[in-house]
């Protein structure tokens, strides 16, 4: 089982479109980056997030095993710490890397419970988890390295309500197709409510909830509000519902949702929460410890589907989702129609970008980036690259005589961005492209970097 992530390092050279390539030893790889240190510090600047939510934080980071996961939790405890990064809450979350590095490990508990689905069949929540943290971390669950994990998902409905909700709302969150029957399955529920355990109904909202965002089913959202009282109203006198598991998830399910104020004390439902800590910051376990953050910090698993990836429509939700590959129709129009797009690529090498060469390229749309590198390396040497081929696509190794150099953790990372790379303000790491170079299809507007740093 081979997996090809998009990563390479290098031999010595130097990069520099207007120069002839010759081979130097002027770039002192021995730099130290912050990327070599692996301290993860607390801040308080970030006002959004009090005590209790940062000494939860600070103790996951604890948690993490050599292999940068978190045993059964790592998918959880990944997507709590991505949302608290989204949210600028800077020092709170792990470094770049090393959110690379537990995002790694992840994959590979992927790629094994894959590989052993016919020993040990994967259950949906599972699949759920591992779907949504792709999501937070704006990779594509439906690409996986080629592998569809939403269809895999949706493939077998679960019997169970709570695994069903949380099922569909992975695959809501992945911008997949939901069916018109699914949804009827969770209004169904949503509408029995009083019949249903406190975390079901809990997760149906937040499920439907997600489901609305799509402009084909606003209509839905009147549906929301009986079942959304009704889940309020079941507070108890100690502010809780009934155990932190479920408090934490009402608390998702009902944020932002202040027309219910009335209906229910938020305040106090923070509060059983915030009682339930131990000393040194956790809820029992890296899992609730996850579920407690989101609800805290007031990022629930909802927000996933909105979160900024780099996509060219900000506007997203207001444009046309066709079959659940959602395609933005562009401005050119006749979305059909055969025409050329225009994408830029760039390369940089070393963390502060010490060398760069960029180059634009007109293609056919639908053309692979690797076509594109093709292309680059025909019309400009300072593009040659070379790579390896495997049944799951190539795998580039070296670019511009930079090689792979996997003892140093020298990298070639690829980034997928929304407008051409500026040294002055690096990409983030989400904005890593979520697929391989040969599944990578280029669309009017990309801008490709390859960039070369030390992880
Ligand atoms: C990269 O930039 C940082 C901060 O500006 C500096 O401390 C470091 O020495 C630089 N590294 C190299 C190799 O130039
Ligand atoms: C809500 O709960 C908090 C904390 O338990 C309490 O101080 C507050 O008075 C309550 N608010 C209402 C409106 O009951
Ligand atoms: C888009 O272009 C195709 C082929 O050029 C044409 O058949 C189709 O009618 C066009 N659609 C629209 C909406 O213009
Ligand atoms: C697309 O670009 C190619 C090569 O630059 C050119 O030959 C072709 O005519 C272009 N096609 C369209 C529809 O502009
Ligand atoms: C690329 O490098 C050249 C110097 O080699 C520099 O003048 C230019 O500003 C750089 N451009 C970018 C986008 O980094
Ligand atoms: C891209 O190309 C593939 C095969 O070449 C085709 O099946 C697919 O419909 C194309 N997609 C778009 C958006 O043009």
């Amino acid at each position: 089982m081979y997996v090809s992530w998009v990563a390479a390092v290098f031999t010595l050279a130097t990069l520099a479109c207007s120069e002839e390539l010759r081979p130097s030893s002027n770039y002192d790889f021995k730099e130290t980056t912050e990327a070599s240190k692996t301290t993860t510090q607390v801040s308080d600047n970030a006002d959004k997030y009090g005590t209790g939510v940062k000494k939860a934080l600070a103790w996951l980071i604890t948690q993490r095993g050599d292999d940068w996961g978190w045993r059964n939790d790592t998918p959880k405890v990944l997507t709590a710490l991505q949302l608290a990064a989204e949210e600028e809450a800077v020092g709170l979350s792990p470094a770049r890397h090393e959110i690379e590095l537990s995002s790694k490990q992840m994959e590979i508990e992927i790629v094994i419970l894959l590989w052993r689905h016919h020993d040990v069949p994967i259950t949906p929540p599972q699949l759920a988890k591992y779907c949504l943290a792709l999501s937070s971390l704006c990779h594509d669950p439906r690409q996986f390295h080629g592998h569809d994990l939403i269809g895999t998902l949706q493939h077998h409905e679960a019997t169970h309500d709570l695994e069903f909700a949380y099922a569909t709302l992975a695959a809501c969150t992945a911008r997949a197709h939901v069916r018109k029957k699914q949804i009827r399955r969770l209004l169904d529920i949503a509408n029995t409510a009083k019949d249903h355990n406190i975390d079901t109904v809990a997760m149906t909202i937040l499920a439907l909830r997600c489901i609305v965002k799509d402009h084909r089913h606003r209509n839905l959202q009147h549906s929301l509000r009986r079942p959304s009282i009704s889940l309020a109203r079941q507070q108890q006198p100690d502010g809780g519902f009934g155990n932190v598991f479920n408090t934490a998830l009402v608390l998702q399910a009902l944020q932002d949702l202040h027309e219910l104020n009335s209906h229910w004390n938020k305040t106090a439902a923070r509060a059983y929460l915030e009682s339930r800590q131990d000393p040194d910051g956790a809820f029992t376990d890296p899992g609730l410890t996850s579920d407690v953050i989101l609800a805290l910090s007031e990022r629930s698993l909802g927000v996933i589907r909105n979160m900024d990836c780099g996509r060219h429509d900000s506007d997203y939700e207001n444009n046309v989702e066709i079959d659940g590959l959602t395609k933005s129709l562009s401005s050119h129009g006749n979305d059909s129609e055969i025409r050329n797009v225009t994408v830029t690529y760039t390369l940089w090498v070393g963390s502060n970008v010490t060398e760069n060469c960029t180059t634009t390229i007109t293609a056919p749309r639908n053309t692979s980036f690797y076509t594109i590198m093709q292309m680059a390396m025909d019309m400009d040497p300072h593009f040659a690259f070379e790579a390896s081929e495997w049944p799951n696509g190539h795998y580039v190794h070296t670019l511009a005589g930079y090689k792979e150099e996997p003892m140093g953790y020298h990298y070639w990372l690829l980034y997928r961005l929304p407008e051409l790379p500026d040294p002055s303000a690096p990409p983030a790491n989400q904005l890593v492209a979520p697929v391989g170079v040969d599944d990578l299809l280029i669309e009017e507007g990309d801008h490709y970097l390859f960039w070369y740093k030390k992880l």
